[in-house]
């Protein structure tokens, strides 16, 4: 089986996909890593990020310890990842590992923005997992502060606007729900609820 988890920034898709790949006895990859991987390599390349050539070569030479990185999720790296998840050819790079993986024998749980649209089509069951953007904002705020980074709610905001404008924008599999997709929105439910949602959803599915 493979469970498709799209949806923005910080709305609870990654924890989620976690819990549901614990609890269906599914791997799990969180794909936004790949492209944080590659928006890392890039800027320690010295190179910026919308430079094509210097994002394809960092997509082509990622090597699975790069995604086992502490600064994948640091301040920065979201923002360079969406930057070169943008290019067409590095989209085109990632899509293979992501495919091998869904494939592989159990099935897996992806979660990212184009799993149930383009990696995915043909998932078994496809969420779209959605908050109003304040509440995602706080939730990243609290995750940032928590680990020691102290941005203001504000800058955290922007970065969340700027981010799903730019993934949505894009002309390549933009951030958006697949047709046959469950609007999950989490902007009342803690994880626990929004976990029990999604398995009556599946369940009833499957
Ligand atoms: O955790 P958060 O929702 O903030 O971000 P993420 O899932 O780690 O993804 C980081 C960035 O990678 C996103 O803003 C997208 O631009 C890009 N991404 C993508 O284009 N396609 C995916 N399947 C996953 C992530």
């Amino acid at each position: 089986m493979i469970i498709a988890v799209d949806g923005p920034a910080a709305s609870g898709k990654g924890t989620l996909a976690r819990r549901l790949a614990a609890h269906y006895g599914l791997n799990y990859l969180d794909t936004g890593s790949l492209y944080r991987a590659v928006g890392v390599a890039v800027e320690r390349s010295g190179a910026s990020p919308s430079n094509t050539d210097a994002a394809l070569a960092a997509a082509r030479g990622l090597e699975i310890e790069d995604f086992d990185d502490d600064q994948l999720r640091a301040d920065g790296a979201g923002e360079a990842a969406s930057i070169i998840a943008a290019d067409p050819q590095v989209r085109e790079i990632m899509l293979d590992f992501q495919r091998r993986i869904a494939s592989s024998p159990p099935g897996a749980v992806l979660d990212g923005r184009d799993i149930g649209t383009v990696v995915c089509p043909d998932a078994e069951v496809k969420l779209f997992v959605t908050a109003d953007i304040e509440v995602r904002a706080r939730r990243r705020h609290a995750e940032l502060c928590a680990a020691g980074v102290k941005p203001s709610l504000e800058t955290v905001l922007d970065d969340l606007r700027r981010r799903d404008e730019r993934d949505a924008g894009r002309a390549v599999a933009p951030l958006k729900p697949a047709a046959d997709a469950y609007l999950l929105d989490t902007t009342k439910l803690d994880i626990e609820a929004a976990f029990q949602a999604a398995v009556e959803y599946i369940d009833g599915k499957i």
